[in-house]
């Protein structure tokens, strides 16, 4: 029979792809493609190791480049997998290089391409992300939405219905589906969620950053920054440093590697109470998330962990692909300006979490399985 092929290579994609597998009901079927987009053991192995997923059946080791190089070099080397293993179907996730390199080939190919987390749209073309999305979505047969509002969009773009329609579906958010099963054993998975529960002697890494007095449980705020936006401006990336080194608790942010290059190439070192650490696992990261008081963040998924586990989220950018999330408060679009910053951090919320937008918790289910429908 022939497999499904579906593509990751950046570390958000892991952890998608992870549920996905995790729900398929004839997973040997179910191949995965790694491009190399990531490579650090931070930002990949780890994931594959707390996840519980077995080793890519396709590893290209593509590693870092610009935009067309990388691109160009995922689309070559993903034809040849593709020619090699003339998939059924073709799964991409989210809006990363390897996306649209994985989408582009198998498009070109005649196979069937599935993208889950279609639909969503920040309206900033400035972003690489959101080109990705657009023309991903645009060359994909299967659709798979993870809120209503995606849904809606691919309706305005004509994709859902008339001549060139797709199949469009709601499935909910697979990052829900995750969140929800680590969030019930985050107390005792990992040396930092036991601490947090119950902080005898000294913290582990990564809270071991921290003023020990402020890494108990709701004493700190956790903080990521790596969007190109952010990285590439050097004056930008100062002022959101030091507005993260000026906020009413000490910050803890495991660092991308983009942004410890940008930070070094500009010689800019932390201030005020900004603590600095190594990427985190998906699991520490989690705990980290359930035992902080704020999120301060300019990573898609993040905006989105930090209300399930139902801490207040700072993102800071200009727009957002993922407008529910802006419910009540919740979470606040501060751009760069460190005045907005810090009133957005004394702001409370209103209102409970909005979660309910991401679906039911089982969006790895309904994704396995239109994947599986195509037979
Ligand atoms: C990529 C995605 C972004 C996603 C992010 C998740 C694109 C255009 N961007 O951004 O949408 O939010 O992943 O984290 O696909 N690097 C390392 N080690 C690694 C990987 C990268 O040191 O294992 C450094 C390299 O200097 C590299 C830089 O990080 O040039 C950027 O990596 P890249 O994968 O191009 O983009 P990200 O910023 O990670
Ligand atoms: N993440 C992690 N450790 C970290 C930072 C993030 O495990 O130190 C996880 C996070 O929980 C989420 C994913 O990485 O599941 C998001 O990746 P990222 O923010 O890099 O990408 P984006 O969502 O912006 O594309």
């Amino acid at each position: 029979m022939k497999p499904y092929l579906h593509i990751v290579g950046a570390r958000p994609q892991f952890v998608k792809a992870a549920v996905v597998l995790a729900a398929a009901a004839d997973r040997p079927r179910h191949q995965l493609l790694h491009t190399g987009q990531h490579y650090d053991p931070g930002l990949s192995q780890v994931f594959f190791d707390e996840l519980e997923m077995a080793p890519p059946d396709h590893s290209l080791d593509i590693g870092s480049g610009k935009h067309g190089a990388q691109t160009g070099a995922m689309l070559a080397a993903i034809e040849a997998v593709v020619e090699r293993t003339r998939p059924a179907a073709m799964v991409v996730y989210g809006d990363t290089n390897s996306t649209l390199a994985g989408a582009l080939a198998a498009a070109k190919l005649h196979v069937p391409v599935v993208h889950v987390e279609a639909g969503l749209r920040s309206f900033d073309r400035r972003m690489p992300e959101e080109i990705n999305r657009v023309a991903t979505d645009h060359v994909s047969d299967v659709l798979l939405c993870p809120t209503h509002r995606a849904v809606e969009q691919l309706a305005s773009e004509g994709l859902a219905a008339g001549e060139g329609a797709r199949r469009v579906l709601f499935t909910g958010d697979v990052m829900l589906d995750l969140a929800r099963q680590v969030g019930r054993t985050v107390q005792t998975r990992t040396a930092v969620g036991r601490w947090l529960a119950d902080p005898q002697g000294p913290p582990p890494a990564p809270l071991d950053a921290l003023p020990a007095d402020a890494a108990r449980a709701g004493g700190f705020a956790v903080a990521t920054l790596h969007r190109a936006a952010n990285t590439d401006d050097p004056a930008r990336l100062a002022g959101l440093l030091a507005a993260l080194g000026d906020l009413p608790w000490p910050v803890l942010l495991p660092l991308h590697p983009r942004t410890r290059h940008a930070m070094a190439r500009a010689g800019l070192k932390p201030t005020g109470r900004l603590c600095l650490a190594e990427p985190a696992g998906y699991l520490d990261f989690t705990a980290l998330l359930h035992g902080c008081a704020r999120v301060f963040t300019d990573s898609g998924g993040v905006q989105k962990e930090a209300l399930f586990a139902g801490r207040p989220c700072v993102t800071m950018r200009d727009t957002t692909e993922w407008p529910e999330t802006l419910a009540g408060g919740w979470n606040v679009l501060v751009g760069a300006d460190p005045e907005a910053l810090r009133a957005a951090a004394r702001a409370a919320p209103e209102g409970p979490a909005p979660v309910d937008a991401f679906g039911d918790g089982d969006a790895g289910g309904a994704v396995a399985r239109a994947v599986e429908a195509l037979g």
